[in-house]
């Protein structure tokens, strides 16, 4: 498995299915994912979600699990792998909110880009993000990603258009972070 300093990153056991049912239907958490209506999740589509994993293609998932008490807080992965231009797209949620905000994120996504990079020899990774979530911006900004563009009016939620931001990290620049 993949470890950093606070988090590791493993594949996602059928006992998770639960909690990450429980972390989909958070309001809060799930005002920050997806551009899909936010319809609640039932535990059968996130049991067959997670029954998917087995036959997924260019889709790599992996569950964060906090390493001072095991506990799976999260998940993080490769929603889409171009093998022709080398660049990955990637997205992570922090589902257990107590854990916001205190490093695990940065943390989970550097383990991620080291995997992206080192075993799957991609080029770039890149990301999407809406324009009012600071939070992750700022996590993504002190893993090294850069914003690349707008993309305007592309959510809209609770009866209002939100913008997203599209932000990216080159091979050569997280080489180079990891060697400064
Ligand atoms: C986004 C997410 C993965 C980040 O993980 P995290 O563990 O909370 O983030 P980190 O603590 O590593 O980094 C967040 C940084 O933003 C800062 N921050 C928090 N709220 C902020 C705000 N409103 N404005 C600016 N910065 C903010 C934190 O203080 C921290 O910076 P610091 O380390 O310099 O203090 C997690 O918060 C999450 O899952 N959120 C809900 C789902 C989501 O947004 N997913 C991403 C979709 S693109």
């Amino acid at each position: 498995m993949y470890y950093g300093e606070k988090v590791k990153l493993r594949a996602y056991k059928r006992e998770d299915v639960p909690l990450a049912c429980e972390y989909m239907n958070d309001a809060e958490l799930k005002a920050h994912l997806g551009t899909d209506v936010p319809f609640p999740m039932t535990f059968d589509q996130e049991l067959r979600w997670y029954e998917s994993l087995a036959t997924a293609k260019d889709n790599y998932n992996f569950a964060i699990e906090d390493l001072e008490t095991g506990k799976y807080i999260g998940g993080c992965g490769i929603n889409n792998a171009n093998w022709l231009s080398r660049v990955a797209t990637v997205g992570i949620f922090i589902g257990d909110k107590s854990y916001w905000s205190k490093g695990y994120g940065t943390d989970a996504m550097k383990v991620l880009m080291k995997f992206v990079f080192e075993q799957m020899n991609m080029n770039k990774v890149k990301l999407f993000v809406f324009g009012f979530n600071k939070r992750a911006q700022k996590c993504y900004e002190k893993c090294g990603f850069k914003a690349e563009g707008i993309l305007r009016q592309e959510l809209f939620r609770d009866g209002h258009y939100y913008d997203e931001i599209a932000m990216g990290i080159l091979r050569e620049e997280w080489i180079e972070n990891k060697e400064s």
